[in-house]
């Protein structure tokens, strides 16, 4: 062994060696610099009309706080024939691995609602999907989820997690799951999602995606995130085991590219929407489309606040 590699691996074993380095730092004032609105209509066929930038910010969709939380909320005060007005942002970069740590101290939740934060490639599903935090309507916990082109598939004795399979096969129409339902994780606690979470003022989602080790997701509710993420020096290998834990052995990081960190808040549409959800499983009012348009005051926790999305990496 030469002196120089001896050197790198005396500088792991006392770990200072593979830092995380901030690349991207998404927060307050200038948080949505690095966002393109997206206005066309929802692919996922919602009851929702997304607004450019200058319309959200006339109509105060969005917002930066005194205390640089940034807010991103969906109309609360008019009955909306055409949908209700919200928001869905992509940042501009692209990514190919990373460590992306989200600061959320409040999601949007209630009847009507699906609200996501997540990663997509282009072409989808060429590109991948990475769901970090989506659910519908009065959901109770958190969903994890992966979506992909054809052979990716989760190799469940590979993974170490905290989390419970709900599907374990990524592709989009895979036979024996419902459509575009993909791979995914149900968080086991009440605080990753809705009311419980909004309750605790949120916490932090670190989605760890590196081409050899796979993609994990830890969250860590308020009053339990690591030092080591606050000081801005996260180091995932002190965070234990992830809530999800999808491993690139019967899957591989070629499946997700070029990907953009989104944010969305739509309304019903194929999957909050779907009666058998909407009304058998969450037992919420009317059609969801006429509830949604016509109940205003119903959509007061319709909204985001964000403290920071950070991107580090290797
Ligand atoms: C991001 O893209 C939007 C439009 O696509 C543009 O208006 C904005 O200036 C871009 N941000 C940066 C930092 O380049």
């Amino acid at each position: 062994m030469r002196f120089t590699s001896l050197l790198a691996a005396a500088t792991a074993l006392l770990g200072t060696a593979s830092a995380w380095t901030l690349t991207d730092n998404y927060q307050g004032n200038t948080f949505f610099d690095g966002f393109t609105f997206f206005t066309g209509p929802d692919p996922t066929h919602g009851t929702v009309q997304y607004v450019d930038r200058a319309t959200a910010e006339s109509q105060d969709l969005i917002a930066v706080g005194g205390d640089g939380v940034v807010i991103m909320k969906a109309d609360m005060t008019n009955v909306t024939p055409n949908g209700r007005p919200s928001v869905r942002i992509s940042s501009n970069k692209t990514y190919n691995s990373g460590l992306f740590i989200l600061d959320v101290k409040h999601m949007p939740f209630g009847c009507g609602t699906w609200p996501a934060a997540w990663m997509v490639g282009p072409n989808w599903p060429a590109g991948g999907e990475i769901d970090v935090i989506e659910g519908v309507n009065t959901q109770g916990a958190n969903q994890m989820t992966l979506h992909t082109s054809e052979g990716c598939t989760m190799d469940t004795g590979a993974s170490s997690q905290t989390g419970n399979w709900i599907t374990t096969n990524c592709y989009v129409n895979a036979p024996g799951q419902s459509s575009n339902q993909g791979c995914g994780v149900g968080d086991p606690s009440s605080n990753s999602y809705g009311d419980d979470f909004n309750a605790n003022e949120g916490g932090v989602f670190a989605t760890k995606w590196e081409p050899d080790s796979g993609i994990q997701i830890w969250f860590f509710p308020r009053g339990s995130i690591p030092g080591d993420i606050s000081s801005g020096n996260p180091d995932p290998s002190s965070w234990g085991t992830p809530k999800a834990d999808f491993p690139f052995t019967s899957c591989s990081s070629s499946y997700f590219s070029d990907m953009v960190y989104v944010f969305d808040l739509t309304f019903c549409g194929d999957w909050a929407g779907a009666s058998g959800v909407y009304n058998s499983q969450y037992g919420c009012p009317s059609t969801c489309s006429d509830y949604v348009i016509n109940n205003p005051t119903a959509f007061t926790e319709a909204y985001w606040a964000i403290n920071y999305l950070k991107v580090y990496q290797q």
